[in-house]
Order: C-alpha cells, then structure tokens, then sequence
C-alpha cells in the first residue's frame, strides 16, 4: 500500500531565511529518492519559486486556479523531476491576492493534489500573512526555517506558538545559513524555540554556501548544480530524515544565554 501522502508547509518568521531556496531544493531531492513531489508556491504577492526551478514563463498561476480561471492541469509545471504549481509573477495577480482569497479553494487544490503526490511542499510568504495561515491550516506538518541570529529565532517563536494554537505538527527547524561564527549555536536555538513548542528539534543545519546563490543565478536548485557542494549534502541528509530514513542529530543541551532569557520574558511578558 503506498503511504499516505505529506503535506509540508515551509514557513519563517522574517523574510529572506531561504524557504523558497530549501522548497526548491528538498523537492528534487526527495524527488531523487523516488518520491513523487509537488512545490505549490502559496507567496502570492512575492513569487520566485519558479524561477528558482528554471521557469521562467508561466501558462496559469495557483491564483488563476484558485479564481477558476485555469484548471489544475493547465498550470502545473514539470522542473528537475517535481512538479510545480507556480503563484503568478504579474503585479496584477499581486494585487488581486491581496483583496482575499477563498480559504475553501486553496484547501480543494491541496487535496486534489495530494491524490497525486507523495509530497506536497508549500513555499508560504514570510510571517503570519493570510496565505501563511492558510497553508499552515492546510497541510499537516510544518518546517521552520530561521538563520542563527536572534532577531531570526524570535520571529520563528511567535510562528511555533501560532502553529502549536493552529493544530499544526511543527516538524522541526531547519537553520540556514550557518556560518562558523554564528551569532545563536544550534543547540540554543532548539532550547530557545522548545519554550514556543514543546519537543521541537533542529533537523538540520545547512551552511553558508556561495554555490546556492551560483545555482539561483543559473536559474537552478543548487542540489542539481552542484550535488557535492556542503549545502546540497544537508539538504540530502534532510531528505533523509524527512522520509524517516535517518534519525535528526541529537543536540547537547544548552542553558540559555541572558540574551535568550531577557528575549524569551519579552515574548511571554513575564518581566
Ligand atoms: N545556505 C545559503 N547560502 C547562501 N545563500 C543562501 C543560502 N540560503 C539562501 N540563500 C540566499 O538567500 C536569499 C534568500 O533566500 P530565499 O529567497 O530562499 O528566502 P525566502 O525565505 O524564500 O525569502 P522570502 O521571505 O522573501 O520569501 C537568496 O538570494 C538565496 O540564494
Ligand atoms: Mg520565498
């Protein structure tokens, strides 16, 4: 019997942390270990998805299919081994996903795709906008991604709380942008995001990497760019562990930094 299809929101707090780029990536290689994936790109207003896949023109958009303008079929894409279901590059379709979107429809179109799919990986804005939540109440687990620094990791507790109130499965955390002077330690971002969500772990770290943002110019993800690179090794340890094939990396416990306390009573107004 074939498992049940997963629907996988990725999510941050603040903007820029690398969800499209990790959606992109996490695709094809769950793709490459057989998998059927979908990438549905819910960034209405700010959609790059597809052009991080190599698709520079695009027939129909999840919003012309939402409004009932183009069927499913006509605006799924084939890139690298997944398919995409690719939001719309036009100001005017930015414009008109600002005015509302029907909740109803966006949970019709991830239904009628998981019926094809082993996994569904939604590429949602930064923040809690309205297709944020939409597509955390759409699918089943969550993936936060935040850089190591503690403007990132505050961001991505208020998103934690917020999943943990929606009903949401938060996976785990995917720290981007790891250099070998980080401002926050892995093992104090678990500990920091375990007071927004209980059990929460970091899955993995994924490096700085010049060759990411060398694929992104090429037009492509940089697991197909350069499968050797330190970025697409973690990508595909993720992949790993994501299809339960690997185990996430046991981090030490750490005691909170004075800055990790004093952000956390800020948070929870326990001053
Ligand atoms: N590991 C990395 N190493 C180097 N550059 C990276 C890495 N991850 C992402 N980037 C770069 O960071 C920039 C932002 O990434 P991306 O667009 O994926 O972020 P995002 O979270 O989707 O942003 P937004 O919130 O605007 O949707 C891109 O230029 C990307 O190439
Ligand atoms: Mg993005």
């Amino acid at each position: 019997m074939r498992p049940k299809p997963r629907s996988i929101s990725i999510t941050s707090g603040k903007g820029g942390t690398g969800k499209t780029t990790l959606a992109a990536n996490l695709g094809v290689a769950l793709s490459a270990m057989g998998k059927k994936v979908t990438i549905l790109d819910a960034d209405l207003t700010m959609a790059n998805l597809a052009l991080v896949m190599g698709i520079d023109q695009i027939k129909a958009s999840l919003l012309d299919v939402i409004k009932g303008r183009a069927k499913l079929s006509e605006a799924l894409r084939e890139s690298h081994g997944v398919r995409l279901l690719p939001a719309g590059f036009r100001f005017e379709d930015a414009h008109e996903a600002l005015v509302g979107v029907d909740r109803k429809k966006v949970r019709q179109v991830i239904q009628d795709l998981l019926s094809s799919s082993d996994f569904i990986l939604i590429d949602a804005p930064a923040g809690l906008q309205e297709t944020t939540i939409l597509s955390m109440a759409a699918a089943k687990e969550m993936l936060l991604v935040c850089n190591p620094t503690y403007t990132s990791i505050v961001d991505g507790y208020k998103v934690l709380r917020f999943a943990g109130l929606m009903g949401c499965w938060a996976r785990g955390v995917v720290v981007n942008r790891v250099e070998r002077k980080s401002e926050v330690p892995p093992e104090e971002i678990e500990e920091f995001l375990s007071r927004a969500y209980e059990g929460i772990h970091v899955l993995t770290e994924i490096p700085e990497d010049r060759k990411v943002q060398e694929a992104e110019l090429h037009g492509m993800p940089f697991v197909v760019y350069d499968p050797d690179c330190k970025a697409s090794e973690a990508i595909y340890k993720l992949a790993e562990i994501i299809v339960g094939k690997a185990d996430p990396p046991q981090l030490q416990q750490s005691s909170l930094t004075e800055t990790s306390e004093r952000l956390i009573r800020v948070l929870t107004g326990k001053l």
